[in-house]
Parts: structure tokens; sequence; C-alpha cells
């Protein structure tokens, strides 16, 4: 039996797959070291640097002090439900203009509990191509069917609903706002066009544009004014917050639903109420205040020829991707290969994911070093 764990490993390793954890010291939100050695970090979501950030913990701790506890020991329908878990959720509802929000534990938990039981047999979901692993393992574990469009491609998600609305039930759209490995944003007002014209909900997984994008950080929804078209709005806090956790945010009747057969909901202890407090005081206290510095990081990323403040930098195969980490890595720069199945097979990549702390020398600097080698 251990056999084939071996053999599948060494063919990981052979095909340059195979991936192990490494240990890291962050000292503080733009760099990262290794063995005492300092980078600079191109390959963080701590997009505001909440994280890491000494004098952000100690004013946070300050705030805290022994108020809020490091377990909640039981699910939130069960005794695992404090007031401030529901000032959270009534929080987000009210930035978004929205009845009602769910928590989650993650956006992983979002994405799989949502797609796995927002529609059920006789139903059917439309999704993006290169939407997340967890909205494809949710729909997964669905008893809908399900189709995937090309990415991006709205003609070709038109053909498919021309040709198969028709024969289901519920129908559902589903896309990630910033696509997370490719830093390109969804024809969002041309799937809102759509999913009304062919009786469609529409959900959108905004966990990279959460806190980066629009006015009040509330996503791409509210730069473009369509927050109200979404019928599910996913949120997660372990990007720009620099927490942990996820939020859903749409109509009463969807949140009671999913409160009843979300299973990642239900069947999970709930997040540390210290956390949750954290993403509570983050979102009130400091996220208000990001706006100059969140809008020159999307100029930069712009720049660098994204729509986003994700850069991916497509190189082909693993090895040359790896090779091109390594002589970045050299230069002082840390980054990481993105491989399939990540990323579809022939496209991996470096992402460069900015934060507000990194310059344009520096970002044009470790691109220009990555083309050298390409
Ligand atoms: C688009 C998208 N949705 C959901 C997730 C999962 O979020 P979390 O890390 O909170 O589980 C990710 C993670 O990278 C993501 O890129």
């Amino acid at each position: 039996m251990f056999e084939y764990y071996t053999e599948t490993l060494e063919k990981l390793k052979e095909n340059s797959h195979f991936r192990n954890i490494k240990n890291f010291s962050r000292k503080d939100e733009k760099y990262i070291y290794i063995d005492d050695k300092k980078f600079i970090n191109l390959s963080s979501n701590n997009y505001l640097g909440f994280a890491d950030n000494k004098q952000i913990t100690e004013e946070f701790l300050e705030f805290a002090g022994d108020k809020y506890s490091f377990g909640s020991a039981s699910a939130r329908l069960l005794t695992g439900t404090l007031p401030l878990y529901k000032e959270l959720e009534k929080l987000i509802s009210d930035l978004f203009h929205k009845e009602n929000t769910l928590l989650f534990n993650s956006g992983y938990h979002a994405n799989v509990g949502i797609n796995s039981s927002i529609t059920s047999r006789g139903d059917v979901i439309f999704s993006d191509k290169l939407n997340h692993a967890s909205i494809i393992d949710g729909m997964r574990l669905s008893e809908s069917k399900f189709f995937r469009y090309p990415h991006n491609n709205m003609q070709a998600l038109e053909k498919l609903l021309i040709r198969e609305r028709k024969n289901f039930k519920n129908a559902v759209i589903v896309s990630e706002s910033v696509f997370s490995m490719d830093g390109d944003i969804a024809d969002i007002q041309k799937l809102v066009e759509l999913k009304e014209k062919y009786n469609c909900m529409l959900i959108l997984d905004e966990a990279h544009a959460f806190g980066v994008f629009g006015q009040n950080g509330l996503g791409v929804t509210e730069t473009l004014d369509l927050t109200d078209k979404i019928d599910l709005i996913i949120g997660t806090f372990g990007k720009s917050i620099g927490s942990m956790g996820a939020f859903a945010v749409g109509n009463k009747s969807i949140i009671d639903y999913l409160i009843n057969k979300a299973r990642s909901f239900i069947f999970s202890t709930a997040l540390p109420p210290v956390n949750i407090a954290f993403s509570k005081w983050i979102i009130e206290n400091k996220l208000p205040y990001t706006f100059d510095k969140r809008m020159n990081m999307l100029k930069i990323g712009q720049k660098a020829g994204s729509q986003s403040h994700i850069i991916p930098l497509i190189i082909g195969g693993n090895k040359e991707t790896i090779d091109t980490c390594k002589i970045l890595y050299n230069n002082g720069y840390f980054t990481l290969p993105i491989r399939p199945p990540t990323v579809p097979e022939g496209t991996s990549r470096i992402r460069i994911s900015l934060t507000t702390d990194i310059n344009e020398k520096e970002l044009f600097n470790a691109i220009s070093l990555a083309k050298q080698n390409r």
C-alpha cells in the first residue's frame, strides 16, 4: 500500500510538481526571512500589511485586553455564537447594504459549503474555468450538474446558457471578481446582464478584491456600483484584512438557507472570538484609512500590465518557473512557482502579488530579472 504513495511522490518529483512546506519568519509586513536572510516578499496576500505589523498587533492587543478568548469551543449553531459574531455579520451587511451575512471559517469553507448546497438535483451551476479550487470542490460535492465555461468568455457562457438553461430548474452562475492566479477581472456587468436574461442567481467571490477595490474596500462590485445586483458576494478576511475567515453576504432567505444547508458551516467549530474581534477591529478602524495606498498599489499593478495588484509572469514549464524563482531569490526577491493543478498545464507561472509597501522600482526590477530567464 505504501508503495503507492512513494511511487506517486516520485512521479511528482520527476515532473517538478512536488510540494513541500517551508519554514519562514516574517517579522514585518514587507519582508520575509529565510535563515535570517531578508527578501522582499512578492508572494503575499497580506495586501494592506495588516498581518505581521507590530504596531497594529500592539494597538489591537491594547484594545482587546483579555476580553476575547482563543477558542470558541463549539460550532456556531451550538454554543459557538457570541454577540461579537453577529456584530461582525451586521457590520458586513450594513457595509454592503444587504440584508444578511454569514461568517465562515475560511474562504475555502465558504466556497465548499455554498457551492455544494446552493443547488440540488435537477439544478445547474455555470462556473468560470479558472475559478478557485474551493469553488470546484464545492460543485463536485453538489447534487446538481455543473458546466465550466472558458475563462471570462461571456460569449461562450451565453451559448452554454442558451443550450442548457432550459434543461434545469434553478441555475447559478459563479465567478471570482479578481482572478487569484491571473489578476484579471471578470466582466461583471455582462455576468449581471446574463444572469437577469437567463434567470440565474449570481455568486461572486471577491476574495482578492475585498479590502483592495472600491471607495470603502468592498471589492470590484463597489467600484462598478453593482453590489446590489449580485445575489451572493463572498469575501475573505485572510488576505487584505490580515486575519482569518470569510463571509457571504446576500438576502435573508439565501443566508437562512446556508445556515441550514452549508455543511462546512454547520459541522465545524467557529473561529476563535479573538480572531473575529481582530477582523471586526481592522474593518472598522483601519480599512477606512487605506484608500490612497490601495489606489497607488493598483496603479503600480496596472503599469505592469495587470488589471489588479496580482501580476502573473507566465513562464510555461515547471522547471523553468522554479529556475526563475531561484534567480529572483538570489537577487533578494521571494516568489513562489505556481504549477498545475493550481493553474492549467503548460501555464506555470510566478504570481507576483503586490502589497501597499512595495514600490514601482522594486516590482519592475523583479520583472526584468524574471524576463532575463525567459
Ligand atoms: C478566489 C479565492 N477564493 C477563496 C479562497 C480561499 O480563501 P481562504 O484562504 O480564506 O480559505 C482563495 C484562496 O486563495 C481564493 O483565491
